[in-house]
């Protein structure tokens, strides 16, 4: 009898993709070749089991051309490349993988953040360029975090993860906008008080963007929402491109009407716009908050885990949308 066969779109952990083996026919792509969309296409045919990562973009029109998959385990957090109404419509199970890069991801976000207060990116270039002569007043001179008040536009997980940090390690003070408040015993520890985005931008002197990419949240940061923030604040990304609009950033931080941002995520990454690389006041990272190694093998293992037991019977832990396995 034939194995369910399964495809691996990116390069994974070897050891992923031997346990896969263990289960299932397996066809990997231990080099990360680039595959168009018509060569995706092509391998998935015959195949039960797509484990693919943010940068894979499963639609309607690949589903009805591979009419034998029944899931994807997406190995992100973040689902915005999956057209989970498509999912639904044709009974394929979708799958992410929650929590375990919460911490990680609120790490490197707070990281950013700092580092564009701090000015920290921009004093490297200025040390490595022979630029440090002697001690001056104003030197790369930045905003305190400690104390200040952080802004979170999405507050899910991850964003209650770095109002934590804000609040407990740095003694901000937390005020957020997201579409439901938190219950009051969520807010309390930490003293985060929910605002209208208008409160939000106004007030915030670091504002992190930790919200779900989707049609609604396109450009939610855009020139009027950056005219509205003070000009000596922060803006940090570490959701999706396309959240910010780029061109309009570029244009507050090379007129200062914000001080600095900090950007892990790009609208079309990852190409991104050149204008961010004329200027000082940015602090640019290609997409890595949830990269350390054991952050990436725990996604990996629960991509895998969710494909597993999606295609043996099993119940796949992390599903997004549940109600496809209820009606199988
Ligand atoms: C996620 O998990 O969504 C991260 O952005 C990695 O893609």
């Amino acid at each position: 009898m034939s194995r369910t066969a399964v495809l691996v779109a990116r390069a994974v952990f070897p050891e992923v993709v031997e346990r896969l083996k263990q289960h299932f026919d397996v066809e990997a792509n231990p080099d990360d070749t680039a595959w168009s969309r018509d060569e995706l296409r092509a391998r998935l045919a015959g195949k039960s089991g797509l484990l693919a990562t943010g940068s894979v973009p499963v639609d309607a029109g690949l589903l009805d051309a591979c009419p034998q998959l029944r899931v994807v385990a997406n190995m992100a957090v973040g689902y915005n490349n999956l057209d989970i109404p498509a999912f639904n419509a044709r009974g394929v199970l979708a799958t992410n993988t929650p929590e375990v890069l919460t911490e990680t991801t609120a790490d490197f976000g707070f990281g950013l953040m700092l580092a564009a207060a701090r000015r920290m990116s921009e004093a490297e270039r200025y040390l490595r360029a022979g630029e440090w002569k002697r001690w001056r007043y104003d030197t790369l001179t930045g905003s305190d975090v400690h104390g200040a008040t952080l802004g979170i536009l999405g507050m899910g997980r991850i964003g209650q993860a770095i109002a934590r940090r804000g609040a407990l390690g740095f003694g901000m003070k937390v005020i957020y906008h997201n579409r439901s408040r938190l219950p009051a015993e969520q807010e309390a520890p930490i003293g985060a008080r929910w605002v209208d985005k208008a409160t939000l931008l106004a007030e915030a002197d670091h504002l992190v963007l930790v919200l779900p990419y989707s049609p609604e949240s396109h450009h939610a940061i855009g020139a009027a929402e950056l005219a509205a923030m003070k000009p000596t604040a922060t803006l940090t990304n570490v959701a999706r491109g396309g959240i910010v609009d780029d061109r309009a950033l570029i244009a507050a931080l090379r007129e200062r009407r914000i001080a600095a941002a900090a950007l892990d995520v790009y609208e079309g990454e990852p190409a991104f716009d050149p204008g961010f690389l004329d200027l000082p006041n940015v602090v640019l990272t290609p997409h890595i908050a949830s990269a350390t190694v054991a952050t990436r093998r725990a996604m990996a293992e629960l991509a895998a885990d969710n494909l597993i037991a999606a295609l043996t019977g099993g119940t796949p832990p992390t599903p997004i949308n549940p109600e496809v396995l209820a009606a199988r």
